[in-house]
């Protein structure tokens, strides 16, 4: 059994719609499972995050799948915070080779949710893992998948909290993509 985590904060519940999507689109390949993984605001003490099983959880994974809403052009501090306990398996490289891939919601068209992703993306490669992201041509899927044309993962805007189901489809997409990806490496 392949194991994916997602591994997400939502403050007003968008990017909590969007990790059940990505979880959906896992539980869709033969083989995989999925764990939700939320990070909550109780879980942060004096600015450190204090849920260290977490981390002995998803040492257990083939696969992360990160989420974020887009705060002032980056991860929200929940986030950060879980990251940033991450540095002793840093040195240790504990996660190389895992996948990871990650999504993000903003309220702007353009409200620099494609930052988000790149610290996804450089969160990933300090640790050694291997980034997944969209293989779908922004405007040339037939399902109209992908409207805002990001590649380095899933990026959404919403303005009132309402994910559209193509943007919910995509996310569906990446959790069946990463799924598929971490199946082949294994069997390697
Ligand atoms: C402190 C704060 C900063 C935000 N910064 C951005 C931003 O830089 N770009 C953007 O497009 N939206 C921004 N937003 C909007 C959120 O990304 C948006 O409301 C998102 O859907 C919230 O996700 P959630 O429902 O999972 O908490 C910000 C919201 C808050 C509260």
């Amino acid at each position: 059994m392949t194991k994916i985590a997602v591994i997400y904060f939502s403050a007003t519940g968008t990017t909590h719609q969007l990790a059940q999507a990505v979880a959906e689109g896992v539980q869709s390949q033969p083989g995989a499972s999925v764990q939700l993984e939320r990070i909550e605001g109780e879980q942060i003490h004096h600015g450190r995050f204090v849920e260290l099983q977490l981390l002995e959880r998803l040492q257990q994974v083939d696969a992360m799948i990160f989420g974020s809403p887009t705060y002032m052009g980056s991860v929200a501090s929940q986030f950060k915070a879980f990251t940033d306990t991450t540095g002793e398996l840093w040195s240790e490289q504990a996660w190389a080779n895992k996948v990871a891939a990650g999504f993000t919601v903003g309220t702007n068209l353009s409200g620099d949710q494609k930052h988000t992703l790149d610290y996804f993306q450089t969160f990933a490669s300090q640790h050694g893992m291997l980034w997944c992201g969209v293989d779908i041509p922004g405007t040339y899927d037939p399902a109209l998948r992908n409207r805002l044309g990001a590649q380095g993962g899933v990026v959404v805007q919403t303005a009132d909290g309402v994910v559209p189901e193509r943007d919910l489809a995509l996310a569906f997409y990446l959790g069946q993509r990463v799924a598929g990806v971490s199946q082949r490496l294994a069997a390697e």
